[in-house]
């Protein structure tokens, strides 16, 4: 691929200003201009820990203290013409990273460096309330570090020294802008969450907003924007019902939504003065909004300005050094702020304390999650099906007794793998969960199969069955085919096919411009124009929840290893599962008429063993550097 090989062309070329000193250098690609407005965002949402960048895509290369700059560089820009810049951040800051989930405890170094950025609106995701931990992280670290700006108008925490349940944060904020005193009142919203750890307390969106506080809130007078950010879909039912109830008193005030979770760029209009942003996932996007014609305490009755009603821009701006110095008007000596280059000095030490750069082996091709058909030879599933599973994962006390089949979300694969060195960032990266195996035995070979068929094409039967977890069951395949499912209108040039099991490519297959990177190319309420770099697309393949491997009697298995299509099937194998998808094995094994209970029939399967320590162990036998 044209890119890669630029990459890998300029890894030797003198680092940059800026940035992680082993990050590639942004490639120049034709861009679009911001349209600058009387108030202007920059919004992150779902960084998971990416805050060195994409170490190996020079289209995301800029580190957290870029951002910095950046940030700094816009604010003394708007501020200079007389407009105001605020910053936004819809949470899931945590886990998906090694620079997070690395250090002992988590989150050592990821705290002070993301504290560098000044964010005026902030909230939480669900990732930061899985663990007892993390959320105890948030309550104690962040939220006092972002003091008054970390907002939580739905999620209530015990306090580990008192016990009480509290709070997380502020519900809600009143503030005036620095530049134009532009009254603002803000929420921070989690959407309706419930697999979090029994510490918090999430409240369903629907209840929230009946609290007297929240009535009070959305009825202050001379209020100018209300501000909606939260770890919410762009469409979703919970930011429907948070408009409704703004509406339902202020039918004429401009309401701004940001929100994240699914991982895609979304821009979506409720009416012609509310409108919500979602600004992608990992580091890969700065979303930047701006609004126009909005009144202000200085020009209380402007009539000029309210007349023409408010107008509202939205661009997704790839994160790298040469949209930054683009947009900011600036040059690799100019654009750098002390604070921003600091920030990217704090990186590159946890980064080497952390020893991320350690080299486990060497990728020779690059496979992918969605951008090759999950049958296909470069399919990252491929692999694990039938390499990496069926010779890493091996039972003391069941592999020479049984057969296994063993059943994987592909939601638990998180990122593409790269031709090139497989470090400890990349092991994280592509595999940061921390869940194990467990298996349940003497399963009839043909009901184990039917259970995976049941989870690939009845999923959300087997979802709204699960009694614990409710709505919020783990996502089965990734979050991002999940967004692509529930956002359709915003989707509607690419084709879709019904059936989940379809391999229909997402995007129409255009001849590729040479000139062009291939990246984002999104579609969204306002148009096809809302990428700042000019992409060639990129193919997707829908990929199904669950895929399967077989692990054969251990000692048929170097027979069955030369004809990996057609070994043997016995009648009955250990049915193994990840530990995370435990609920919904449940659920479809009573749905295929099998009858086992999860509690008491199933025992861990290798212990300690998980895909990512799976993998590390594959790659260092298999692919060694030269
Ligand atoms: C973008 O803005 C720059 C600087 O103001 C200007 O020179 C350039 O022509 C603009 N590009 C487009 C495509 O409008
Ligand atoms: C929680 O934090 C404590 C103190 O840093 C640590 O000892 C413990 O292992 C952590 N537990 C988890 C589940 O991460
Ligand atoms: C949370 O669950 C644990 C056991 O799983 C229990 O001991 C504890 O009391 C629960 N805490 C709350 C606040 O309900
Ligand atoms: C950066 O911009 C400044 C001011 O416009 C100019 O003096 C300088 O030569 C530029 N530096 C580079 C490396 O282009």
């Amino acid at each position: 691929m044209f890119h890669h090989i630029l990459l890998t062309l300029l890894s030797f070329s003198p680092t940059v200003l800026g940035a992680q000193p082993s990050a590639p250098e942004p490639i120049p690609a034709p861009l679009r201009n911001l349209t600058w407005g009387q108030l202007n965002f920059l919004h992150t949402t779902d960084t998971h820990g990416w805050l060195a960048g994409h170490l190996r895509e020079a289209s995301y290369s800029a580190d957290w203290g870029d951002y910095v700059s950046f940030a700094a560089r816009m604010r003394e820009k708007a501020e200079a013409d007389g407009t105001d810049l605020l910053l936004v951040d819809t949470g899931d800051r945590i886990e998906g990273n090694g620079l997070y989930d690395s250090s002992d405890p988590k989150g050592l170094y990821t705290a002070d460096i993301f504290k560098q950025q000044h964010i005026d609106v902030l909230s939480s995701g669900n990732h930061e309330l899985y663990k007892q931990n993390s959320s105890e992280d948030e309550y104690l670290i962040t939220v006092p570090n972002f003091k008054g700006n970390y907002l939580a108008s739905n999620i209530d925490i015990y306090d580990p020294q008192t016990g009480d349940l509290v709070p997380l944060a502020p519900r809600y904020k009143k503030f005036t802008t620095k530049v134009q005193g532009i009254r603002i009142v803000a929420f921070g919203f989690l959407f309706n969450f419930n697999g979090n750890e029994n510490n918090t307390v999430v409240q369903p969106v629907e209840e929230t907003i009946q609290e007297e506080w929240f009535q009070e809130a959305i009825r202050e007078k001379g209020v100018d924007l209300f501000l909606v950010v939260g770890h919410v879909a762009a469409q979703s039912k919970e930011y429907s019902a948070i408009f409704k109830a703004i509406r339902e008193v202020q039918w004429d005030t401009p309401i701004q939504f940001f929100g994240g979770h699914y991982h895609i760029r979304d821009y979506v209009k409720y009416d012609s003065k509310a409108y919500g942003l979602a600004s992608g996932r990992f580091m890969e996007t700065i979303g930047f909004m701006s609004i126009s014609g909005l009144s202000t305490d200085k020009k209380e009755g402007s009539k000029e300005r309210k007349s023409a009603g408010p107008s509202f821009n939205r661009k997704y701006i790839d994160n790298n050094l040469f949209s930054f110095y683009h947009h900011t008007g600036l040059n690799e000596s100019t654009f750098p702020t002390s604070e921003g280059t600091e920030t990217s000095k704090m990186i590159t030490k946890a980064r080497h304390k952390l020893n991320l750069d350690r080299v486990y082996g060497c990728v020779p091709a690059d496979l992918w999650m969605s951008r090759a058909k999950y049958t296909d030879k470069n399919s990252i599933y491929k692999w694990l099906q039938e390499k990496v599973i069926p010779e890493t994962l091996f039972d003391e006390s069941r592999s020479s007794k049984s057969a296994a089949m063993v059943i994987t979300n592909t939601g638990a694969i998180r990122f593409d793998m790269f031709k090139g060195p497989f470090t400890q960032d990349s092991a994280y990266i592509v595999s940061p969960f921390t869940s194990g195996f467990r298996y349940t035995k003497d399963v009839p070979y043909d009901k184990a199969t039917k259970i995976l068929e049941v989870l690939n094409k009845q999923a959300q039967i087997v979802a709204d069955d699960i009694p614990i977890k409710g709505h919020s069951a783990p996502f089965l395949s990734s979050p991002e085919q999940q967004g692509k499912k529930e956002t359709l209108p915003s989707f509607a040039n690419h084709k879709f096919p019904s059936d989940m099991m379809g391999q229909i490519p997402l995007s129409d297959t255009e001849p590729e411009d040479p000139k062009l990177i291939p990246g984002y190319t999104t579609t969204d309420d306002a148009g096809s124009d809302g990428d700042d770099t000019i992409h060639s697309p990129i193919d997707f393949y829908h990929v199904p929840n669950c895929i399967d491997a077989f692990i054969p009697l251990r000692e048929t298995k170097s027979a069955v290893m030369e004809d990996p299509e057609e070994p043997p099937r016995p009648e009955t194998v250990d049915l193994v599962y990840v530990d995370f998808i435990e609920p919904w094995i449940n659920v479809a094994a009573k749905f295929v008429g099998l009858d086992f209970d999860v509690h008491k029939d199933t025992e861990v399967y290798m212990p300690g063993a998980t895909l990512g320590t799976l993998m590390i162990e594959w790659v260092e036998k298999n692919w060694k550097c030269d």
